[in-house]
């Protein structure tokens, strides 16, 4: 594997490929990183991962100092995966200047969900993956749908800018116990990594009640949101969010589009203790 931090370097190295399959990560990599790494071989070749801690896409509180740093051992990986090139830009490769231009997805998908708990942070995903695009200019790039709200911002992106490349969506991979694989599971102590797997629970247990809504027409969508927030808050979590949104632009879902079968999925973001998990699950 390749490993290369320069942008005039990586052209050159790609220059006369026009089948690239990129996968963009912050590295920390686990078992999710590397099923999207599979999936990019299979739709294109060759398969050029990056690895790149984007500041702008952190808030001044957020834990851009502290998010896990793991280059030995993700290099490890993705030789083992066979990725052909890393892409490891340090800050003044990829933002030789302030980043000054901006990508600012509309408000209606960008500023709600994620977007309202952390402001400006798809703005920050939108510019730096436009870079990257920019820098490798692939034919296909792999995002996990962990990231649903980012996955369809993105999608959105290269829509609008007819950028040429697909974007292809990666499922959610999961703990035995049924956690969504992340780096920041790391962040979490023992009891608290017991007690994670709780919130896939609440997104099943509102599954269930979405279920039989449809068939009685019994409670109203925000009553079980609601409901599924305090359960969660009852048991020690901070919920940010629990939401029934609908699949194809993630506006508030009703009784009616739930009735008439309109494609449904649950957004969820909470913190457990000092640590910020988000999950979904689609209906
Ligand atoms: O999902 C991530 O890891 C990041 O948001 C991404 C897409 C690599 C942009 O920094």
């Amino acid at each position: 594997m390749k490993i290369i931090s320069d942008i005039q370097e990586l052209r050159d190295h790609l220059r006369g490929q026009n089948r690239a399959s990129f996968v963009p990560t912050m590295g920390n990599l686990h078992e999710g990183h590397l099923s999207l790494m599979r999936l990019a071989r299979q739709h294109g070749d060759p398969v050029v991962a990056s690895i790149f801690v984007n500041r702008l896409q952190f808030g001044p509180n957020e834990d851009f100092d502290s998010y896990p740093r793991t280059m030995q051992a993700d290099i490890d990986k993705l030789e083992k995966e066979g990725v052909y090139i890393l892409f490891a830009p340090t800050e003044r490769d990829l933002y030789p200047q302030p980043q000054e231009y901006r990508v600012d997805p509309p408000q209606q998908l960008g500023d709600i969900l994620e977007g309202e708990f952390r402001p400006g942070f798809f703005k920050g995903v939108c510019t730096v993956v436009l870079k990257l695009f920019s820098c490798v200019q692939p034919k296909v790039a792999v995002f996990g749908k962990k990231d649903y709200q980012q996955l369809m911002i993105i999608r959105q992106m290269a829509k609008q800018f007819a950028l040429p490349v697909d974007i292809i969506p990666g499922e959610t991979i999961r703990a035995e116990d049924g956690l969504a694989l992340s780096s920041r599971n790391g962040y979490l102590s023992i009891e608290e990594r017991a007690e994670a797997p709780e919130l896939m629970k609440a997104l099943k247990e509102v599954r269930e009640r979405v279920i039989q809504l449809k068939d009685r027409n019994s409670h109203s969508i925000s009553e079980i949101e609601k409901a599924a927030v305090a359960s969660l808050a009852k048991r020690g979590w901070q919920p940010d969010y629990i939401a029934i949104r609908q699949q194809s632009d993630l506006a508030p879902a009703s009784n009616e589009q739930l009735q008439a079968g309109e494609p449904l999925v649950i957004l969820t973001a909470a913190k457990l203790g000092k640590t910020r998990l988000i999950d979904n699950l689609e209906i």
